[in-house]
């Protein structure tokens, strides 16, 4: 069987070494890739918003299947278009994608749906963005479309939420397109991953991740500074799957738009229950690197049951391990408000040899053949354990075998989970 994935980021590269570990032993190809996904891959240049280059690769390389990493391209109808050239894929339609691509779309259909999250309304303007706001802080305010992480402000007062109004609505930062504005919620945050086939949703195990750039939640926000599995304290996940992800599963197919693969729900544990922050269409990153190495059952029989509809009650049931995985991101200089490309990385093989699963993020090789940065996120070194405080040591040990100039990292991913478990 021969894959293609389409993406160059740590979770690509996490999708790649779990399905490498399949005993279908299928024959990897990757577009583009990255150095790490080039050891169990062929990759290919073709970039990931290249949608008629990626179909014409799918095809000219004969590939059975299409797993397809990052959100743009599906939102940009990828699936569709592989549907139509009949490359069986893992993703969702662009339709079934706007759980992801539009806020306002994601809320009215958990609306639609019964599905509990903050109380929110979709505005146009700035003054009809404060009047929904009516004095209650803090406050959130999203811009509507895809952001790259970067268009949600939690306003702590109204001359933030304003600003954030201004920028979003009429200095179009992130161009055309609606606002919503929702409730603040308190509490803890929650990754939990469903794959779908169109009928069922069947959960992973939850996660957490560290958004912020600095130890103690400090600094500004990042793509995702380190994550961890299991998370201690998390509702079991058959009934979070049951009221959060299966309803909107159930909603999409009545509408003709029936979801197909990873419905990631962001969720806030308040105390009132399990609310929705956001719906994403893929995995999560950086989760997806501590999900998938905790996985014991064969990922590529799943996702290609998830294919077909109602494909997943044919199939071998995930089976997860009862070990810990924790993930420790290195980052590069600058990081978030730039990022350093061309710094020499050391010490990759030792961190493998230190027993870590060293995820390729952000890195290139350079003239000489060495793995340079090349990117914000660089690395995620990731590490398995009989418990929290074994896989975190044995995460921290490895990573920090690897050097490069300006390497970022925070020295708190998972100390949450020690302090729980350990007495
Ligand atoms: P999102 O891109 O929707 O995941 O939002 C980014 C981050 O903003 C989330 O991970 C939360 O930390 C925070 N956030 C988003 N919505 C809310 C909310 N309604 N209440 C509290 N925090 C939120
Ligand atoms: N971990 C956050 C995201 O993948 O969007």
């Amino acid at each position: 069987m021969r894959v293609l994935i389409v993406g160059s980021g740590g979770r690509e590269h996490a999708i790649a070494n779990a399905l490498a570990r399949s005993p279908q032993r299928p024959e990897l190809l990757a577009a583009p890739g990255n150095p790490g996904i080039g050891a169990v891959a062929r990759c290919f240049p073709t970039p990931v918003d290249d949608l008629d280059g990626l179909v014409a690769l799918a095809r000219g390389e004969a590939v059975d299947l299409v797993v397809i990493g990052p959100e743009a391209p599906l939102v940009a109808g990828l699936a569709d278009r592989l549907e139509a050239a009949g490359i069986a894929h893992f993703g969702p339609s662009a339709a079934a994608a706007q759980m992801e691509g539009s806020k306002a779309f994601a809320k009215e259909v958990m609306s639609s749906a019964g599905v509990p999250t903050a109380d929110w309304a979709e505005v146009t303007s700035v003054d009809e963005g404060m009047e929904a706001i009516d004095g209650r802080y803090p406050t959130v305010i999203k811009f509507d479309g895809l952001a790259a992480g970067k268009g949600v402000v939690v306003a702590p007062d109204a001359a933030t939420a304003r600003a954030a109004l201004t920028e979003m609505i009429e200095a179009r930062r992130f161009g055309d397109g609606p606002v919503v504005v929702e409730d603040f919620l308190a509490g803890e945050e929650l990754s939990l991953f469903a794959i779908c086939d169109g009928e069922r949703a069947v959960p992973m195990v939850p996660a957490q991740d560290y958004k912020r750039i600095f130890d103690g939640d400090e600094g500004p926000n990042t793509g995702g500074m380190g994550a961890y599995s299991p998370v201690v304290g998390a509702p079991d996940v058959d009934d979070l799957v049951a009221q959060i992800h299966q309803p909107v599963v159930d909603l999409l197919r009545e509408r003709g738009t029936p979801f197909h693969g990873v419905l990631y729900a962001g969720l806030m544990l308040t105390d009132d229950g399990a609310q929705v922050i956001e719906f994403n269409a893929r995995f999560g990153d950086p989760e997806t690197q501590v999900v998938l190495p905790r996985l014991r059952s064969d990922l590529l029989e799943t996702l290609v049951a998830a294919t077909r509809p109602g494909g997943l009650a044919s199939c071998a049931p995930m089976a997860f391990g009862d070990d810990w995985a924790v993930s420790v991101v290195l980052a590069s200089a600058g990081y978030p408000q730039s990022s350093s490309s061309g710094d020499v990385i050391t010490g990759l093989e030792d961190a493998a040899r230190a027993g870590a699963e060293v995820i390729h993020a952000g890195t290139a090789r350079d003239a000489a053949g060495a793995v340079v940065t090349a990117g914000g996120r660089v690395l995620n070194v990731t590490a398995l354990g009989p418990d929290p405080a074994a896989a975190r040591e044995r995460a921290y040990a490895a990573a920090d075998l690897i050097q490069f100039e300006g390497r970022q990292l925070r020295r708190d991913i998972a100390q949450r989970a020690v302090e729980r478990v350990t007495p």
